[in-house]
């Protein structure tokens, strides 16, 4: 496969999109063609999946929530990854599999197989070059710090304890697969912290 398939990963109101969005901006600085999406999302059906996912008044049980995610995943892989990425393009991605593994596999407690094997069909077995993991712990997550907590959001209003589970699930799936993943301990310089992603990733040879 040519181009390069990048996704952030961790939990709520850590950086990760504010990162990716970074990221995104150095390759537009240094002329490298790219793209930034997100899951669920990205697409026009993946976008529609996500608001039903999302709705805080909706009763989804975890099975259909992982094969609503998946779907979701599914056609953005086909409409919008694949075909970037067989034009040669970097593909950020905020989100993907990972997330999937960590809330619906050990969040929901549907177990990592089960996610796994769901997801090996979404994905049209589409793996990313690399995992960019912001590593902190959602319980002193930058956006807690600044006291925003009740968001409306099904998955982001679920509890403390729900969401320990979820970083718990991060860590290992990120020693699991540490060929792909990069560890990052963020600082509240954002940009210190995007200058030693960047630096990892050119590390990698993965960008310029
Ligand atoms: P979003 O508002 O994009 O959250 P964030 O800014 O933290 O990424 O909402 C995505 C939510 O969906 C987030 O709570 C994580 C969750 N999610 C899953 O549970 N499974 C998945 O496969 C994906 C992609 C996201």
């Amino acid at each position: 496969m040519a181009g390069t398939f990048i996704t952030f990963e961790g939990c709520e109101g850590v950086g990760k999109t504010t990162q990716a969005k970074l990221l995104k901006q150095y390759l537009d600085d240094t002329l490298q063609d790219s793209i930034f999406t997100r899951e669920p999302g990205g697409t026009k059906i993946a976008e529609e999946i996500r608001n039903m996912i999302l709705d805080g008044n909706s009763n989804i049980s975890p099975i259909v929530e992982a094969y609503l995610f998946a779907a979701a995943r599914a056609d953005h892989i086909l409409n919008l990854v694949l075909p970037a990425l067989e034009q040669n393009k970097i593909v950020i991605c905020d989100r993907y599999i990972d997330s999937s593994l960590a809330y619906q596999g050990v969040g929901r407690g549907l177990g990592f197989e089960t996610v796994l094997k769901i997801n090996e069909f979404a994905c049209s077995c589409c793996m990313p070059d690399c995992t960019i993991f912001i590593n902190m712990d959602p319980r002193n997550s930058w956006r807690k710090q600044k006291g925003k907590v009740i968001t409306g959001d099904r998955m982001e209003d679920e509890t403390d304890h729900f969401h320990i589970m979820v970083y718990n699930a991060f860590k290992e799936i990120s020693q699991k697969y540490s060929d792909r993943f990069i560890n990052i301990d963020p600082t509240e310089d954002k940009e210190l912290t995007s200058r030693s992603i960047i630096e990892k990733l050119i590390s990698r040879g993965l960008i310029k």
